[in-house]
């Protein structure tokens, strides 16, 4: 039995398609989904209708889902910010039974294979990312990481196995009933052990932030002397995809968002960080408060950092 994993798709329905078919190629029977489907790239509702229609899938929650309840308000003061534009464009165009279906999904499920294995699925655990304590997994220190020439595929896996030992994370993880282990949400694929327990981020499908550009998934196979992982990455025409997704409403709404979207996915590391970084420079020299951050700020750090 081979399982397929995938989280944070980010509206790119290319990526989707072409992880799926991979895949399926490969075996896999039934797939796992860790959240964050929509937003970002034009194509929210086409993916949520491809996750809405895979056989033998369990699916969860990602904090971009988590923010449906608030965006589908109509009154949000929000709107006036440029940068929800694209957020106010995408909630628009979100078919009110895709909505439906992704506030309908749960924020962890336990998927029982028919070993009698249970692989349990969130986007993220909290206590993982707060606090500091993002020594491993997140994908600004990560791109700060790989301005190293040093810092390679090797020492990326021994911060996570150093990650993967922290009492934070050894106690949470003790306390989920499952062989397996599997959360999203930082873009960085891996995979290792804490005790007995397989943990793994397959990546991200439509926004990788590990370097590497492809549709980011991971392959289980529930074999009788326990669950292995392969990653997968698999090619597709980043370039075309751009190019498209400039034709859309959602690009017109938010040039800025999305030319950062654009430039993490050709580059295959985060814009965002040092992107916000500029903009709470900028906002705290004119006295503003950080995120929504106005639209002089906003429009100002992304001519700076060369997005506008
Ligand atoms: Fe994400």
């Amino acid at each position: 039995m081979r399982i397929a994993v995938l989280a944070d798709i980010h509206g790119n329905l290319t990526a989707l398609n072409a992880a799926l078919d991979d895949a399926r190629a490969n075996g896999a029977e039934r797939f796992i989904l860790a959240g964050d489907y929509i937003f970002d790239l034009p194509w929210s509702n086409e993916v949520t209708e491809t996750v809405r229609g895979l056989e033998n899938a369990v699916a969860v929650q990602g904090n971009k889902e988590g923010y449906l309840p608030g965006f589908l308000a109509q009154d949000r003061d929000e709107w006036v910010y440029d940068q929800f534009g694209p957020m106010y464009q995408t909630v628009r165009e979100l078919k009110p039974e895709n909505a439906g279906y992704l506030l309908s999904l749960p924020q962890s499920a336990a998927a029982a294979l028919p070993s009698g294995r249970t692989v349990y699925v969130t986007h993220w655990f909290p206590g993982f990312l707060s606090g500091g304590k993002t020594e491993a997994i997140s994908s600004r220190l990560f791109r700060e990481a790989s301005q190293n020439p040093a810092f390679g595929r090797r020492a990326f896996l021994r911060r996570i196995d150093d990650f993967l030992q922290k009492s934070y994370v050894t106690e949470t993880l003790s306390g989920v009933d499952a062989g397996a282990v599997v959360f999203g949400h930082t873009h960085l694929q891996w995979h290792g052990l804490c005790g007995d327990k397989l943990v793994l981020n397959p990546g991200s499908c439509g926004q990788a932030l590990d370097g590497v550009n492809g549709a980011a998934y991971t392959l289980l196979t529930d074999t009788p002397d326990g669950l292995q992982a392969e990653e997968r990455r698999v090619p597709y025409d980043v370039e075309a995809v751009i190019q498209e997704a400039k034709q859309s409403e959602v690009y017109r709404r938010g040039r800025v968002w999305a030319e950062l979207i654009f430039a993490a996915m050709r580059s295959g590391f985060d814009t965002f960080a040092p992107f916000f970084a500029l903009a709470e420079k900028l906002a705290n020299e004119r006295g503003q408060s950080g995120v929504p951050y106005s639209n002089e700020v906003w429009n100002l750090a992304a001519h700076e950092a060369g997005y506008g």
